[in-house]
């Protein structure tokens, strides 16, 4: 076991981890963060995404030790206190979950994608969400559901913010 220092959500936490832990596991167990999701455990579905930086990455079988300084933004990470990130709000909006399984994984793929291309094409879109797994079928509703967060008049925040740290666990 090794002390290892993350910062997630703008707050920096300590966790006693052996290094090959998958930080989805620290995430879930360790911080009670339960917006990522295990699905496959194996880099394919997509439903263990975070942020890191401002990147989508599965975080199924990131060894914590490997996360370095890069700021982690989960989905509870994304609303600013009450107020819904925009991808989150055009999701309730179009109601673009069935079970809810793949949600985190496209919500935090979407938000990646429009930090970069605040507006992008249909296709672009599809080409963003494409390696994340949808069983229930929700497709078109997730494609509308991010046009839908890319016309946000009032525009997206910027990702990850950075806060200061809460202390050791
Ligand atoms: S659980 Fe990580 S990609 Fe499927
Ligand atoms: S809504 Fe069920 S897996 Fe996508």
């Amino acid at each position: 076991m090794n002390r290892i220092t993350i910062t997630v959500n703008g707050q920096s936490h300590t966790v006693q981890a052996a290094p090959d832990t998958p930080l989805l596991y620290v995430l879930r167990n360790e911080l009670g963060l339960n917006g990522p999701q295990f699905g496959c455990g194996l880099e394919q579905c997509g439903a263990c995404k975070v942020l890191l930086g401002a990147e989508a990455r599965p975080a199924c079988r990131l060894p914590v030790s490997e996360v370095g300084g890069r700021p982690i933004t989960t989905l509870e990470g994304l609303s600013q206190g009450d107020e819904l990130h925009p991808v989150q709000q055009a999701f309730l909006q179009a109601q673009a979950a069935q079970c809810g399984f793949c949600s985190n994984g496209m919500m935090i793929e979407a938000a990646a994608l429009l930090q970069q291309n605040p507006h992008p094409t249909d296709d672009e879109i599809r080409a963003a969400l494409d390696h994340n797994l949808c069983r229930c079928g929700a497709h078109l509703r997730i494609l509308h559901a991010v046009k839908l967060a890319s016309e946000d008049p009032k525009g997206l925040p910027l990702l990850p913010r950075v806060v200061e740290p809460e202390g050791d666990l």
